[in-house]
């Protein structure tokens, strides 16, 4: 695939998971060529991972090219003159379309778009039909006419696509901004109000419905709810199930080339609750001594990106919370964050805080102020709008409290160290009771054992790894591959499948491997399986034009008879020995 919009994660690999909502809404898109999306707002708490989403979303559209063009812009948090606001996002829009339409990424590039230079290109490409839009909106900017130019470019993707008889998705990211940062007056002192319930009749577009999100989730919910009701869907995003965010330790690991064990990869996934931005900070660290091979190596980490004014979870969080502090603008508001971090096993009532914290204001008051901090996603609501409670964020609470807890009681930040030991104290136990459980000695996360003993000299463990490996051509050696990994072709391409291993062949004269890994107790791999596995085998050998790859099945619990049989007669290479698990 080709990822025609640069995306902030970085290399496109180290994007990982997010199956059920690429699914989701890939379906929801293609379901706008029946007419049939109602516009969607992508909600989660901070750094959840929505961006990453809407920018893969739109690389995977415009890649498949099936009938619906994807639009993505990102509403920033500075404030702009509505006249230069609106230029940049009817200009990305128009040139977005163009690089659609014409195959050409690089007019994605749109950090010099002009009106003129975008009626020339729309015309080199043959998009004629594109002048009179670009025309109009280059008019009302001349003439400062700012209320025709929104209109104008609220309006252009659905008018186009209608008159087109086409189908277009609209991405817009941080949303919340255009409540706060667009002004009418080039001094930026006059906000122009109002301008997002100019999509009251756009949002209903079944030519061009909106998929929207932002990073203030609490205010953005509450946007939509007041000026735009019922135009919008609300879509919940949660943090990583296990196994993607088990993917994703193992592939950062490798990625970032920092050794982690099955200990303390399953503490990783499980002290980050499965978040992606506290997965891949710990992996990012710029900790010294980071050391992720032991439970003490990733506590100490973990100490650092909390509470160290270089820890990027700690700098995320700051900058996030004194942006939003001033906004709710008291001087309580920290104690009442605090308060409810401490007791966020429950739901807190105005009372209760009005008579612990011994608050000293009306309870009128105390409910704005509270409904402030709910809207920036500091605190959540409670069951009723009389109950509040802290975010269930763990990470977050610790950050919040390093900083404040200081500064309103006495306290000593030793205290989240002790916290951190008690969590991973907790969790190790968790750990080991689930060995016991399932008898995953090892195995847990057999997969990932086996790509990294591919990975990293298999070629000097050769004759070992043939000795415990059965069925393997006379001419065949592991060698060095250039790349280990999984396989996915899902959910970007019309036939999807996942392998479990893929590991090419630095020299294309040795095998590739392509691999299937079975961890169950008791059930033998059968020949049905192997059946299942060759077909997927033969895809892939396919799809990566592979001359020479042999194919290789893992199972734990063995082989059924018939299923021995079928791998010899079919050529696949197979193994139950533990020796696979070891580390080399
Ligand atoms: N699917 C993913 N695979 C790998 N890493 C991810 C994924 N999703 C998010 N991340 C990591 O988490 C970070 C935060 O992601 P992103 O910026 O998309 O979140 P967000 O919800 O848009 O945040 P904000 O609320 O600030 O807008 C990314 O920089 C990336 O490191
Ligand atoms: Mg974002």
């Amino acid at each position: 695939m080709i990822y025609a919009l640069e995306e902030r994660i970085g290399r496109p690999e180290l994007f990982v998971g997010r199956k059920k909502e690429l699914e989701f809404f890939l379906e929801w898109i293609n379901g706008i060529k029946m007419k049939k999306s109602m516009s969607t707002a992508l909600l989660a708490r901070r750094k959840m991972g929505k961006t990453a989403i809407l920018e893969r979303l739109f690389n995977i559209i415009f890649f498949k090219n099936d009938g619906v063009i994807p639009f993505y812009y990102e509403i920033k948090e500075t404030k702009m003159w509505a006249l230069s606001f609106y230029q940049s996002f009817f200009l990305t829009f128009i040139y977005q379309y163009i690089a659609f339409k014409s195959r050409k990424t690089e007019y994605l590039d749109t950090d010099n778009i002009d009106f003129s230079k975008a009626i020339e290109i729309a015309q080199k490409e043959g998009l004629d039909y594109l002048v009179g839009f670009i025309e109009g909106a280059s008019h009302a900017y001349r003439e400062e006419n700012v209320d025709a130019l929104w209109e104008l470019t609220r309006e252009a993707p659905k008018k186009i696509a209608s008159r087109q008889k086409e189908f277009i998705v609209q991405m817009i990211d941080e949303f919340q901004f255009l409540e706060t940062m667009i002004y009418r007056d080039k001094e930026c002192k006059n906000l122009a109000d109002k301008i997002a319930g100019g999509y009251l009749s756009t949002a209903e577009s079944k030519f061009a419905p909106l998929l929207v999100s932002g990073s203030w989730v609490g205010w953005l919910m509450n946007m939509l709810m007041k000026l735009l009701p019922s135009r919008f869907r609300y879509y919940p995003l949660e943090n990583m199930p296990q196994d993607e965010a088990f993917e994703m330790v193992y592939k950062y690991s490798q990625f970032f080339n920092v050794p982690v064990t099955e200990e303390t990869a399953y503490l990783t996934t499980q002290i980050a609750e499965g978040s992606p931005f506290y997965i891949s900070s710990i992996f990012r660290s710029g900790y010294e001594k980071k050391d992720l091979t032991t439970i003490e190596g990733l506590s100490k980490t973990l100490e650092f990106e909390t509470l160290d004014n270089r820890g990027i979870i700690k700098y995320t969080w700051m900058e996030y919370i004194k942006s939003a502090l001033p906004r709710i603008n008291d001087k309580n508001a920290k104690r009442i964050v605090l308060y409810l971090c401490k007791h966020r096993d429950r739901e807190v009532t105005r009372k209760e805080l009005q008579d612990e914290l011994k608050l000293d204001m009306p309870d009128t008051d105390l409910e704005l102020k509270l409904e402030a901090l709910v809207k920036s996603d500091i605190i959540a609501q409670g069951q009723t709008a009389f109950d509040y409670r802290g975010v269930s964020d763990n990470i977050f609470d610790k950050v919040f409290r390093g900083v404040y807890q200081k500064e309103i009681e006495q306290f000593d930040v030793k205290e989240i160290k002790k916290e951190y030991d008690r969590s991973f104290n907790t969790l190790k136990r968790r750990y080991r009771r689930l060995q016991g459980k399932y008898n995953y000695q090892k195995g847990y996360f057999a997969e990932y054992l086996i790509v990294d003993r591919l990975r990293v000299h298999a070629d000097e463990d050769n004759e070992f790894l043939k000795s415990i490996t059965r069925n393997l051509p006379c001419d065949f050696n592991f060698s060095r591959y250039s790349s280990a990994w999984k396989y996915n072709r899902s959910p970007e391409n019309s036939h999807s499948f996942n392998i479990d291993i893929f590991a090419r062949a630095e020299d294309p004269g040795d095998y590739s491997l392509i691999g299937e890994v079975k961890c169950r107790d008791v059930r033998k791999f059968s020949k049905e399986e192997v059946d299942g596995f060759l077909v997927k085998f033969e895809k892939l050998k396919a799809y990566e034009n592979l001359e020479r790859a042999l194919g290789f099945i893992f199972s734990r619990s063995g082989f059924t008879q018939e299923a021995e049989n079928y791998c010899k007669e079919k050529g696949i290479a197979y193994s139950e020995d533990q020796g696979w698990l070891e580390n080399s």
